[in-house]
């Protein structure tokens, strides 16, 4: 099953060009396990895990898939130790700095999803830097969900909804899902097909929960810093063998 990795620089011929999921969503787990089977501290795993995550993206864009997201920091996350919450916004500053050439080289659009205005201010500052210079590239789309909650995003857009139809913008009659999706942070952007997750864990803490609802799910065992293109093509696999109904019957299926 091992693969030269030269040789998945380009989409594997087992799979179908024209049935790739459109958007990838990923929960990079196990970062900390990774770590401490190695006796080194839990911060080297996600140090790692940033350097995964930069290979998937480049692996999107090899193999043709237009979006990735990426859940790196939940609104549960706060919880843990005080090191490692200010070690994790540390990190995602350092690397937004010194990957944003990196992603104007490649054609990156970097968006944000979650509450990020109680994220400390250098790092706003980072992010809004990194949605200005990337806005008009038109490569691979990379969602980066930060300070993210599914619940916390599904209320934020009830409040938005519920204040617009207090200043009369419209009545509650006229609320459908469109609406509701433009309210969402994920407004304007397309539901993931397939999520992944790594690590074994089989829930999705909190993830998405609105966008999800028909996406296909994939757990591995393998670690999230040990995640590579071979292991995303076992996803992708895998992905293409689920037989995608949307809730309806046979012989109906859209994709
Ligand atoms: C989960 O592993 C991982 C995280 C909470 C952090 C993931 C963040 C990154 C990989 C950095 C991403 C950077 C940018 C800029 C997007 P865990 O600590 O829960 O692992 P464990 O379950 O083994 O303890």
């Amino acid at each position: 099953m091992s693969a030269n990795l030269s040789t998945l620089q380009e989409l594997p011929t087992d799979l179908d060009r024209s049935r790739l999921p459109q958007q990838v969503a990923v929960i990079m787990d196990g970062n900390g396990r990774w770590a401490k089977s190695r006796g080194i501290p839990r911060i080297m795993g996600h140090r790692r895990g940033v350097d995964t995550l930069k290979d998937l993206l480049r692996c999107c864009r090899d193999w043709g898939i237009p979006a990735l997201t990426a859940y790196a920091f939940s609104t549960e996350n706060w919880g843990r130790p005080e090191e490692e919450v200010e070690f994790l916004m540390t990190l995602f500053e350092r690397v937004l700095r010194r990957e944003r050439a990196e992603m104007m080289r490649e054609n990156v659009q970097i968006r944000f999803v979650g509450n990020l205005k109680v994220l400390p201010q250098s790092l706003q500052d980072e992010i809004a830097q990194s949605l200005h210079e990337t806005r008009d590239n038109r490569g691979t789309q990379f969602i980066v969900a930060t300070n993210y909650g599914g619940r916390q995003d599904i209320m934020q857009a009830c409040r938005a909804i519920a204040d617009e139809v207090k200043q009369g913008l419209y009545s509650t009659d006229e609320i459908d899902e469109k609406l509701f999706e433009r309210h969402l942070y994920t407004a304007g952007i397309t539901h993931p097909d397939l999520l992944i997750r790594t690590s074994g864990e089989m829930r999705l803490s909190n993830f998405l929960l609105w966008q999800l609802a028909y996406a296909e799910i994939y757990v591995t065992q393998t670690l999230w810093p040990d995640f590579d293109r071979e292991a995303f093509h076992q996803a992708l696999r895998a992905y293409q063998q689920r037989d995608r109904r949307f809730g309806k019957v046979e012989g109906e299926s859209s994709g």
